[in-house]
């Protein structure tokens, strides 16, 4: 397949069906079930990242998502249901928050981790007792999972460590044809992924922060625990896979205080001769032609759907370093600020 030869590509182009995101074709989704019926891998949209989906049920596939991704399979995945009941039935207990959580978020953006039901294989759990849940919104995946009538285990649909993907061409970059089906519905409207909360424990914890922020969550869990848990070596967290460098691009990232900064540092590597990107929230200052500038808007929202787009979109363009203008500290920026501290992260 010509195609298969294209820069970026790691083989031949997995087969891939355009969709509408709002009104997907039947056709195309009851040919997505059937292939997770049959323990392949779909990869699909939801309405933070794209996600690569398997028969959550199916341990030979949840085994074949591992190998794709090249992820140590301890670590666990998302599963993704249309609803609670759906979600219920994973479940070993349902704590009273996760029901309050799930009424007021779902479907949407909030991963809920809770104990596994012990009919559940642990494959999806990394070996794990406990199980992730989360009902999209995305038109797409609803259809997938209702077509199949079981939850679908996805992780995002990126090699292991790499960039989320937020469009089907980031998918076919890094995964190429270890996927069965692509479905193409354009653009992830979040652009980040969703927030994890682990609500086991008498305080409810996010262990990850997310798309849908800690002040909306708190507005319904005011004692939620929300803080950046850092990375000790050797131990092992209560979020497995979210140790050390995630989420990052092919081309080191600098992370650089201010605008100004991170324009100075770039003059800097520009000046030794090297190809930089730099995502600053405004920029009025010129910039050698090695410099590719690209601006980021100033509201946290609006950023994070440009995030991982512009990450990419840099990495295509062969940068040998990406600097990167922090962003404001806050609830509002967590998931932001987290995501480009793990992008920059030391292998
Ligand atoms: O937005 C999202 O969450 C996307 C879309 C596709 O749904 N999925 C996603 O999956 O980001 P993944 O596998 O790339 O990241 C899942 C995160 C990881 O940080 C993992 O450690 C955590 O969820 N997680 C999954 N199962 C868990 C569990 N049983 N206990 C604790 N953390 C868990
Ligand atoms: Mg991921």
């Amino acid at each position: 397949m010509a195609a298969a030869r294209q820069a970026g590509y790691i083989g031949p182009m997995s087969r891939i069906v355009v969709v509408d995101a709002y009104a997907p074709d039947a056709a195309a989704v009851a040919d997505a079930a059937r292939v997770l019926r049959s323990g392949g891998l779909v990869a699909l949209p939801t309405e933070t990242v794209y996600g690569l989906g398997v028969r959550a049920l199916d341990e030979r596939a949840i085994a074949r998502v591992f190998a794709a991704k090249g992820r140590p399979s301890h670590h666990p995945l998302i599963a993704h249901v249309l609803d609670e009941v759906q979600a219920r039935r994973l479940a070993a207990s349902w704590p009273e928050p996760a029901s309050r959580l799930a009424r007021a978020f779902w479907p949407g953006p909030l991963t809920l981790v809770v104990d596994r039901a012990h009919d559940v294989p642990a494959a999806i759990s990394g070996g794990g007792d406990s199980i992730a849940l989360r009902a999209p919104s995305h038109p797409v995946a609803r259809a997938v999972i209702a077509a199949l009538g079981e939850p679908v285990a996805a992780p995002s649909a990126n090699r292991y460590q790499g960039l989320s993907p937020t469009t089907a061409q980031h998918v076919v970059k890094q995964l190429g044809s270890a996927v069965d089906l692509l479905l193409d519905a354009g653009a992830c409207d979040a652009g980040i992924e969703s927030t994890v909360v682990d609500v086991r424990g008498a305080i409810p914890r996010v262990l990850r922060p997310g798309a849908v922020g800690t002040a909306a969550l708190r507005a319904l869990l005011p004692d939620l625990e929300a803080r950046v848990e850092r990375a000790r070596e050797g131990q092992r967290r209560a979020s497995p896979g979210m140790e050390g460098r995630h989420y990052a691009p092919r081309a080191p990232l600098v992370l650089a205080g201010t605008g100004e900064e991170a324009h100075r540092i770039a003059r800097q590597l520009a000046s030794d001769g090297k190809r930089v990107g730099l995502m600053v929230r405004s920029s009025g200052e010129t910039v050698p032609a090695q410099v590719l500038v690209r601006e980021l808007p100033d509201e946290p929202a609006e950023y994070a759907r440009a995030l991982y787009r512009t990450l990419h979109d840099l990495d295509d363009m062969v940068c040998d370093a990406i600097v990167v203008q922090r962003v404001p500290s806050g609830d509002a920026w967590w998931a932001i600020a987290d995501r480009l501290e793990r992008a920059c992260a030391r292998p």
